[in-house]
């Protein structure tokens, strides 16, 4: 193998991980804003370290000087849906986004692996400005259900530790774990509404304590203390009703109370 200057061929992709992380987290961070439900629970990320690269290249026999060309995973992120049903919704805004495009595409879960591997993986082209430049790299999107992850990351320490080879007994114990998050897949699915309309129920009732609280904050500088006492007693009352709608109407209330101060 020739000399790879790692720095400079990993930075573009130190970078995309990073833009991409971002990008994706504020996706899920607007959809909790807006009060609307999150095909996205969470997102990680990764850099291939340069010994799994080295590692990949001898054994597809890539040349250096074709790494960045054929080694598609030097950048990698993960994002982890609640549902299955989710993870079509993650896939159809990765196909539709304008700031990637979307080269190759493997359903594991239709087609789950021999191994008991199940996940949806995306290979992208994604346009970085650089120091040195425009340039495009390839970058690899997994997306899967927590209970997909959960089994992958066990698997793929045990497969790890024995180098590749588990031995038969907890293969079996491996596949039979797999099972069962399969089952937990279909059986979360079953009270999927239930769930996600809770959570939009309690991401709404959040927003809107916060807006309460933001502006009787703001009102102590301005109102009379008498109408703060009152506003004060009514805030206790609404919370404790735990009623979406009161909260609602109370803090409508606040909002034009303000207005009226200007605050
Ligand atoms: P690579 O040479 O690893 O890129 O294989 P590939 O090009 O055929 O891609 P594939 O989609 O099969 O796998 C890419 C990535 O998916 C791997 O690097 C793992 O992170 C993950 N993966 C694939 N198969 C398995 C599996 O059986 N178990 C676990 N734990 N992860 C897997
Ligand atoms: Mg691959």
């Amino acid at each position: 193998m020739g000399i790879i200057n790692w720095k400079e061929l990993l930075y573009p992709y130190e970078q995309a991980v990073e833009e991409l992380l971002l990008k994706f987290r504020s996706l899920e961070k607007e959809c909790r804003r807006l009060g609307m439900y999150s095909p996205i629970d969470s997102v990680s990320g990764r850099l291939k370290r340069p010994a799994s690269i080295l590692d990949k290249a001898g054994k597809k026999q890539i040349p250096p000087d074709k790494i960045e060309e054929k080694i598609e995973d030097i950048a990698g992120i993960r994002i982890l849906c609640q549902f299955v049903e989710d993870i079509e919704k993650v896939v159809q805004i990765v196909r539709t986004r304008a700031d990637m495009r979307v080269v190759e595409e493997r359903d594991y879960i239709t087609n789950t692996k021999p191994s008991g591997y199940r996940s949806y993986h995306m290979i992208i082209r994604y346009p970085l400005n650089t120091a040195l430049g425009y340039k495009e790299i390839f970058a690899e999107i997994q997306i899967r259900t927590n209970a997909m992850n959960f089994w992958a990351t066990a698997e793929h320490s045990l497969r790890y530790k024995y180098s590749g080879n588990i031995p038969q007994h907890l293969q079996e114990r491996l596949t039979n774990c797999a099972e069962a998050a399969f089952r937990l897949d279909q059986e979360m699915t079953t009270i999927r509404e239930e769930i996600t309309n809770a959570q939009i129920l309690n991401e709404i009732r959040d927003n809107l304590t916060a807006n309460i609280l933001d502006n009787i904050q703001n009102l102590y500088f301005v109102a009379k203390l008498e109408d703060m006492d009152e506003i004060n007693k009514e805030f206790v009352e609404v919370w404790n009703s735990e009623d979406v709608d009161a909260l609602r109407a109370f803090n409508d209330k606040l909002n034009v109370l303000a207005e009226m101060y200007r605050v």
